[in-house]
């Protein structure tokens, strides 16, 4: 396939298209929306990528083989994603980070590498990767890759040479392991998708571990030459221009070296560890891992654009969350510089809940930590569906929150526009791996990885061939729809985001979190309240100045006491 030159697809207005000033929603009469979106904004002239654009910003994560097909191969491609920087950066976003671009089988669609330095051919070349984060950099955005370490794909060179005898070259690249006496693997871990994590290997006589699918073999952190490899790895990709990564898996990379079994889970574990019978104790979460990640953060402070660490850090207990940033010492943190908290997004849509684990993020990260929250991502239902039972009457309030915690706010493509799951897909068609059993309760992904939605062409202007998953139906909602609605979730979002870059306190100053009413979540920061009724009631709250409100009709009202219906909130000036 060539991908030479972004496709002529675009059906986003030209890049100096009009968008809202930050703060001109408050300032826009009560009750016109379309008064909101004329004002041109000299600010948002294109721009090399700003210092801090990755804490003061909104990032966004791309799924690329569902965001924009230009070559008809019903995949997304690079130069989708290059297409469609206009509409993200009209949206306000400041970074992207996409899913894996790196060569695969596919076995775990781009979670299982084969070649960490290639470009996968359905996403295009070196050369696109190259022209993106180029073309991201002019308009302002940064680019963060994501670098898979915790395994490599079954195909993977190292494993194929690792796999022709005991003593191959590559062999200690993995984790591989005698059988106990009976024959059986040598511990009781089991893979984070089910079944035993150890897969025999007859013709070397061991075990290999596999915390995933049996195609993904776990590499051995304990081998130095894996560290000298992932150094090269961080260095080719910066080498290309991207601004940061996000780290897979980070927190399981290095295991216990002498393997011992995990202990068994106990009833006051959350779900997810009953699921699987025991605590992964030694399986992952070892202290030896923040060696891994003091050395990658030394070595991105070294590069003069200064990428960015951000982990998936798939832990539940918030002071190991916090160990994941590293000292303060006398500047930045010296491990990751965001570091994912899932409780949040893990916790029903209720105000109780949410406040509680707010309030313990706040108390248990260190000054120097930069929180980073999101709503919804590639492995696990979408907010509006997870959270919100499909209801669009709650999306507003949903995102109010997400935009007005103190630190980096991350959107799943299609949040902006309030997308719910896709319909599942039948079993014969799904290419989600974990849609084929594995992990009791752990469903199909492939509904929360359908293409986007840009209009209401054929597959909704995703491709023009026959998309990998199907598309959401653009008679519900599409990017075009909403650009042309005033009063749409997309220009909602937009206005939101303006109004975060307009009032920083919004996203940095620390936060209170009084009780005004039962059921209600307020995040109050400085003069600003951010309300979200949640109680399933209408509330009266003290008035103020409507910064913006979930209900456009309110933005830029004055009123002596705020009227919030249920799922809906403001941002209110106290006077
Ligand atoms: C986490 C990724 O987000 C998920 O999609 C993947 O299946 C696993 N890691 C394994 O790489």
């Amino acid at each position: 396939m060539s991908h030479l030159r972004p496709p002529t697809r675009e059906t986003d207005p030209a890049a100096t298209a009009t968008r809202v000033r930050p703060g001109a929603s408050a300032a826009a009469p009560a009750g016109d929306p379309a008064a909101r979106t004329t004002a041109p904004d000299p600010a948002w002239a294109p721009e090399a990528l700003r210092p801090g654009w990755w804490r003061d910003g909104v990032l966004y994560q791309v799924y690329p083989r569902s965001f924009l097909d230009t070559d008809g191969d019903g995949h997304g491609d690079l130069p989708g994603v290059a297409a469609r920087l206009p509409y993200l950066r009209r949206l306000g976003v400041s970074g992207i980070w996409m899913t894996p671009i790196t060569a695969s089988p596919d076995a775990d669609w781009g979670y299982d590498v084969s070649d960490y330095l290639a470009v996968h051919p359905d996403f295009g070349t070196s050369e696109d990767a190259r022209e993106l984060f180029a073309q991201a950099h002019e308009q302002g955005v940064g680019v963060l890759h994501d670098v898979v370490p915790n395994h490599t794909s079954d195909r993977h060179p190292w494993f194929v040479d690792a796999c022709s005898s005991r003593d191959a070259r590559f062999r200690d690249f993995y984790v591989w392991a005698d059988a106990r006496p009976d024959g059986s693997p040598p511990n009781n871990w089991v893979s984070m998708f089910g079944g035993p994590a150890w897969r025999w290997h007859a013709p070397t006589g061991q075990y290999y571990l596999h915390n995933f699918t049996p195609r993904q073999p776990d590499l051995n952190w304990w081998d130095p030459r894996v560290r000298r490899a992932f150094r090269t790895i961080l260095r080719h990709w910066t080498g290309l221009g991207v601004d940061g990564f996000r780290i897979d898996v980070c927190q399981a990379i290095v295991k216990d070296r002498e393997l011992r079994d995990n202990p068994p889970a106990t009833a006051e574990d959350r779900t997810n560890v009953r699921l699987r019978g025991q605590r992964p104790v030694y399986s992952m979460n070892r202290p030896e891992v923040h060696d891994v990640l003091r050395d990658w953060r030394a070595l991105v402070d070294r590069h003069p654009r200064r990428p960015i660490l951000l982990g998936e850090t798939n832990t539940h207990d918030l002071q190991a969350l916090s160990r994941y940033y590293g000292a303060a010492g006398a500047g930045p943190g010296s491990e990751l510089h965001m570091a994912f908290n899932f409780r949040f997004m893990g916790q029903p849509y209720e105000a109780g809940p949410l406040r509680s684990i707010v309030a313990e993020t706040e108390r248990v990260l260190p000054a120097h930590a930069q929180p980073v929250w999101t709503l919804s991502n590639h492995d696990g239902s979408r907010y509006v569906t997870r959270w919100l039972g499909g209801d669009q009457r709650r999306v507003r309030g949903a995102l109010l929150l997400l935009m007005s915690l103190r630190g980096t706010a991350m959107l799943y493509y299609g949040d902006e526009l309030g997308l719910g799951d896709a319909p599942p897909v039948p079993l014969a068609d799904a290419r989600d791996p974990l849609a084929h059993g594995g992990l009791p309760g752990k469903d199909s992904r492939d509904p929360c990885r359908a293409p986007m939605p840009w209009d209401d062409a054929p597959h909704a202007g995703f491709t023009t061939g026959t998309p990998w998953l199907p598309a959401h139906d653009p008679r519900v909602t599409s990017v075009a729809a909403q650009e042309r609605d005033p009063d749409s979730h997309l220009r909602f979002t937009t206005d939101l985001i303006a109004l975060r870059r307009a009032r920083p306190e919004l996203h940095r100053a620390p936060m209170e979190l009084p009780v005004l009413a039962d059921g209600v979540l307020t995040l109050r920061r400085g003069p600003l309240d951010c309300h979200v009724n949640l109680s399933g009631t209408d509330v009266r709250l003290p008035g103020g100045h409507v910064l913006l409100a979930t209900d456009r009709a309110d933005d830029g009202t004055t009123p002596d006491a705020l009227r919030l219906a249920p799922w809906q909130g403001a941002v209110v000036e106290r006077r």
